[in-house]
């Protein structure tokens, strides 16, 4: 956990910084993600890969089990960068875990140069599974 104040391009560093510690043996493929907390706190992760393959964990859930598992309840942000040449968007899987704490949760997507497009969460993942049996969701599909 990092706890000093990190603006936008120092969350971009850790989350490239995280990525140095991926576990990607499989895919070669390293992901690194960094959370910021409503109190200024970052906290980091990386995908961990497993040889049973669907067990991998994906570096933005990481960081936020991390964080949760913490006491962290209040997201601001999080910033995701891979190996890849292009942003790196999260998977939808993780847009569902980010949007558990808050659909306006800034996603910075990170370039390998340390650029960055910036989304909310409630914008990369509009609809969303949810419990409400009532949601906006059912009444669109019954037209
Ligand atoms: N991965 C992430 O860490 N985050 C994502 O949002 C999508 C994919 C990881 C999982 C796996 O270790 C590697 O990228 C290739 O899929």
């Amino acid at each position: 956990m990092i706890s000093k104040p990190l603006d936008q391009a120092g969350l971009v560093q850790a989350a490239l910084s995280a990525r140095d510690k991926a576990y990607a043996p499989y895919s070669g493929f390293r992901v690194g993600a960094a959370l910021l907390t409503a109190g200024g706190k970052v906290y980091t992760g990386c995908n961990i890969e497993n040889s049973s393959y669907g067990l991998t964990c994906c570096a933005e859930r990481v960081a936020l089990f991390k964080a949760v598992s913490e006491g962290e309840r209040d997201f601001r942000a999080v910033a995701v960068a891979s190996d890849g040449g292009d942003y790196c968007v999260p998977c939808g899987a993780c847009l569902q875990v980010l949007a558990e704490f808050g659909d306006g949760i800034l996603v910075y997507m990170c370039s390998n140069a340390g650029k960055y497009r910036v989304r909310a969460v409630a914008d990369l993942l509009p609809d969303r599974f949810s419990l409400r049996r009532d949601s906006a969701n059912v009444e669109v599909n019954r037209n």
